[in-house]
């Protein structure tokens, strides 16, 4: 059977994460084998990056090159081997949080990402992406009930709007692969929604 490569996205607080854990029951129902995962993390060296890049104050570019470097060794360890087996791998969070983030968010040129992602990609893509997608103001709010919030969390309104907006920019360039989920809604709407996208997949 054909390898599934599903990314979810969305910033900080757009409930992604509620959703992960019943996707994955959805392909094991069907048969399917799955492979859940997270960026930045998903290895051992990925997830000592992550703690380094969710953590120490650094350069933007840093920032972006840690992101990077830790995807190169979930793909190599994790995403390609799962693939290769034929098996359903969804990862929380994949290249588009990076669009968002270092770009969207700390302002970096996205012909420095476009390279970054050619080299470490070597021309995979997700097959499908769920951007969820809520208004700054629900994500704050679902955020400040969160414990102890890393150095992205920490950022202001503007931030947000602005990941959030380089979100919104990419979906539209990629309408095939990236789906965007209303997140304002309750648990069991947005559920039927995504149902709804993966039974259009071929
Ligand atoms: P996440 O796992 O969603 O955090 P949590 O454990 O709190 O749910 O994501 C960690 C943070 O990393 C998130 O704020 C977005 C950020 N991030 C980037 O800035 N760039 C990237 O390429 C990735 C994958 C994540």
């Amino acid at each position: 059977m054909r390898g599934l490569f599903i990314s979810l996205e969305g910033v900080d607080g757009a409930g992604k994460s509620s959703h992960i854990g019943w996707l994955a029951e959805h392909f094991r129902n069907r048969g399917r084998t799955v492979r859940l995962t997270r960026e930045p993390g998903g290895t051992a060296v990925g997830e000592r990056l992550r703690e380094i890049v969710l953590h120490e104050p650094m350069h933007p570019e840093t920032e972006a090159l840690i992101m990077f470097a830790a995807r190169r060794e979930h793909l190599e360890q994790v995403i390609l081997p799962a693939l290769a087996r034929g098996e359903v791998v969804i990862s929380d969070r994949f290249t588009d949080a990076s669009f968002a983030y270092q770009c969207g968010g700390r302002g970096l040129p996205e012909a420095r990402l476009e390279a970054l992602e050619r080299w470490v990609h070597e021309g995979l893509q997700p097959d499908l992406t769920l951007l969820f997608d809520v208004p700054d103001t629900v994500a704050r709010a679902r955020l400040a009930a969160a414990r102890d919030p890393d150095r992205f969390e920490r950022e202001g309104q503007a931030f947000f709007e602005r990941v959030r907006a380089a979100y919104l920019r990419r979906a539209e360039r990629h309408p095939g692969r990236i789906r965007v989920i209303d997140g304002t809604r309750n648990h069991a709407a947005v559920r039927v929604e995504i149902e709804a996208v993966l039974a259009s997949l071929p």
